[in-house]
């Protein structure tokens, strides 16, 4: 059933119309399940079934890694182990070169897409993928000229970079300095839009004066939503910048199958006659219009199952009742934005 409930963009792309939900490619070839990337078959499955869904006018937010970005605290956080660029193990299997062959199989596909890169691994991390010590981001104008070209040669011309990000704003850093690089390889006509990446509300602030933002990645979910990502939504919406909501439901997958968030989704759910995943959507979805969920799935069902939930509104006493347990059961002093620029 195609796609009903949409959402037009923030910043310089107002006049772009997305699914409120978002498809997540990360996971098809970064820290895959059994550490096997998905095979292209799957995968483009995947891709196509969502693209498939929408009504004429609409695109899909498809989110994609230029460089992997995750601070070397983050790394050892999760053991991970940095096996090459483009959210992928190998050059082969990387996100980027997914995509150029999806949309080269798939041409017409360009226009339904809205890709989402972000990029900003330094030179040499690239240039010694195994080793952790080495990695580390770099927003200078040179690397960043160096990652986006980068990406652009591996799309060999089979989608254009609708939208482009840092990875992280890092510490030490003027964000102000950083959009205006972004803008200089805007400008040259490398991308068309301008996003953030984990950035706190006074970031957004900051980024947004000197250029029009776009979105801001951040992890929304039951289990992430104290004041840091509360007061990050709330300037969002009131900059008129959308916010794509990552992992809405991975901890479902992970370690809080028995919390008390966990069991009040669960209520929901089986009163709705919807799945976990979908309430966990549907949720994120109702912190305002402003707010995409962008789930990840490799697989063709799931990324149908989660679309739909984009489509499901639930009753007021249910996001009562579920904000109530979230918010009792909130870490507010956690922090939940790799953001150091504002520390
Ligand atoms: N900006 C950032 O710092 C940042 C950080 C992390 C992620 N992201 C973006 O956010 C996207 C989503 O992140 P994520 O993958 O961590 O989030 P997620 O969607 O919360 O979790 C994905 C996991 O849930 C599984 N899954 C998906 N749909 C499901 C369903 N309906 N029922 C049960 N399990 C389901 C997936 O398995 P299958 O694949 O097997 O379906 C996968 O293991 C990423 O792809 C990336 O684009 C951004």
């Amino acid at each position: 059933m195609p796609i009903l409930t949409t959402t037009k963009l923030g910043g310089s792309a107002s006049d772009v119309v997305l699914a409120k939900v978002g498809h997540g490619l990360m996971r098809m070839t970064w820290f895959p399940k059994d550490g096997v990337p998905t095979p292209d078959q799957e995968a483009f499955e995947a891709i196509k079934a969502g693209l498939d869904q929408l009504p004429p006018g609409v695109k899909m937010l498809l989110n994609s890694g230029g460089t992997s970005f995750l601070s070397h605290a983050a790394w050892h956080r999760r053991s991970l182990a940095l096996k090459g660029e483009f959210y992928g193990h190998t050059p082969r299997t990387g996100n980027v070169e997914l995509l150029s062959r999806f949309f080269e199989k798939y041409p017409d596909y360009q226009d339904k897409a809205f890709l989402s890169i972000k990029a900003s691994l330094s030179r040499h991390a690239a240039g010694s993928t195994t080793d952790l010590s080495k990695l580390h981001l770099d927003n200078s104008p040179e690397n960043a000229r160096r990652c986006v070209d980068l990406v652009l040669e591996k799309l060999r011309g089979t989608k254009k970079i609708d939208h482009y990000e840092f990875g992280r704003i890092l510490a030490g850093d003027s964000v102000e300095d950083n959009m205006r690089t972004l803008t200089a390889l805007k400008a040259e006509g490398k991308f068309d839009h301008i996003g953030l990446s984990d950035c706190r509300a006074e970031t957004v602030r900051r980024a947004n004066a000197v250029v029009r933002i776009t979105s801001n990645e951040i992890q929304v979910s039951p289990w992430s939503y104290n004041k840091e990502i509360r007061d990050a939504i709330e300037t969002c919406g009131e900059l008129g910048i959308t916010v794509w909501a990552w992992s809405p439901i991975g901890k479902i997958v992970g370690d809080n199958k028995n919390n008390a968030i966990t069991l009040a989704l669960e209520e929901v759910a089986k009163k709705k006659n919807i799945t976990l995943a979908q309430t966990c959507i549907a949720w994120v979805s109702s912190r305002g219009p402003h707010v995409m969920p962008l789930p990840g799935s490799s697989h063709k069902s799931r990324t149908l199952e989660n679309l739909a939930a984009g489509d499901i509104v639930l009753p007021a006493e249910n996001i009562a009742k579920i904000d109530e347990v979230v918010l009792a059961n909130s870490d507010e002093t956690a922090r939940r934005i790799d953001d150091p620029h504002t520390n």
